[in-house]
């Protein structure tokens, strides 16, 4: 399905089904599908070797077996990591993924949120995150199913001037400002997504009006979700259990 056919509200799966399986693996992806998930959210950096991985920490010791940057290892040694064992013994073995091996088995089949993590970002760096992502889903045929988000707004810029880009969205840790709005509209951004502890009704009325979407990260309690929800805003970010 097309990321413009989604119709709000929406939940999107922070990390997979993170509440229940270990963040950003196949396993947590594959976990948030099964429970109805539309959209699944995942974080990119880069390794040694210039492959799209998905991980939310800039260094490895938090979620997997390894130590030190991610970007200090080649794909070749990431992809023998545990990513699993840190969440529970049940989970031994499960290992990091790439970006090639998240669309391979879930492209077209449900929509992508990709984050570019600002720490991976090279500015025009001619294989750098960007580029490379823009490479990936180019080949793989996915830009529709796909939106790409980050905190790092000239990391979208960039991504917004290469023909064919998909869908963007600005993450924001701080009140709606100008230099924001400015960011939304110079990067045609598709939505804004705001910390749900700080975001307002008149933001998102604000926002709404310009035309972007809305989408707030993470609210897990569905009395939290039904207060954004009335709001007025698009979608939020949960580590599950419930996506429907
Ligand atoms: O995209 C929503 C959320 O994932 C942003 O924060 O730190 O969980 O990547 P973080
Ligand atoms: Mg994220």
């Amino acid at each position: 399905m097309p990321l413009l056919d989604l119709k709000s509200p929406f939940l999107v799966a922070h990390r997979g089904f993170s509440a229940q399986f270990p963040e950003n693996t196949l396993a947590s992806f594959t976990a948030a599908q099964e429970a109805g998930a539309v959209m699944l959210e995942m974080d990119l950096a880069l390794s040694q070797d210039r492959q799209i991985v998905i991980l939310h920490d800039e260094t490895l010791e938090r979620t997997t077996n390894g130590q030190g940057p991610v970007k200090g290892l080649a794909w070749k040694e990431l992809g023998k990591l545990d990513a699993g064992s840190w969440f529970g013994p049940q989970f031994k073995g499960v290992r990091l993924p790439n970006l090639e091996e998240v669309l391979d088995q879930f492209g077209g089949q449900i929509l992508l949120n990709l984050e570019i993590k600002t720490e991976a970002f090279e500015p025009n760096h001619p294989q750098g995150i960007v580029s490379q992502l823009a490479q990936t889903l180019a080949k793989h045929g996915l830009a529709s199913e796909v939106l790409v988000s980050s905190f790092c707004a000239p990391a979208l810029f960039e991504l917004s001037q290469i023909p064919g880009a998909p869908n963007l969205a600005l993450l924001s840790e701080s009140p709606l400002d100008q230099a924001q709005l400015d960011w939304l509209k110079r990067i045609q951004a598709w939505a804004w997504n705001p910390d749900a502890t700080l975001v307002t009704k008149a933001e998102v009325n604000q926002v709404k009006a310009l035309g972007y979407k809305v989408i707030t990260y993470t609210a897990n309690r569905p009395k939290e979700q039904a207060r954004l929800f009335k709001m007025g805003i698009d979608g939020i970010f949960t580590d599950g259990p419930v996506f429907r």
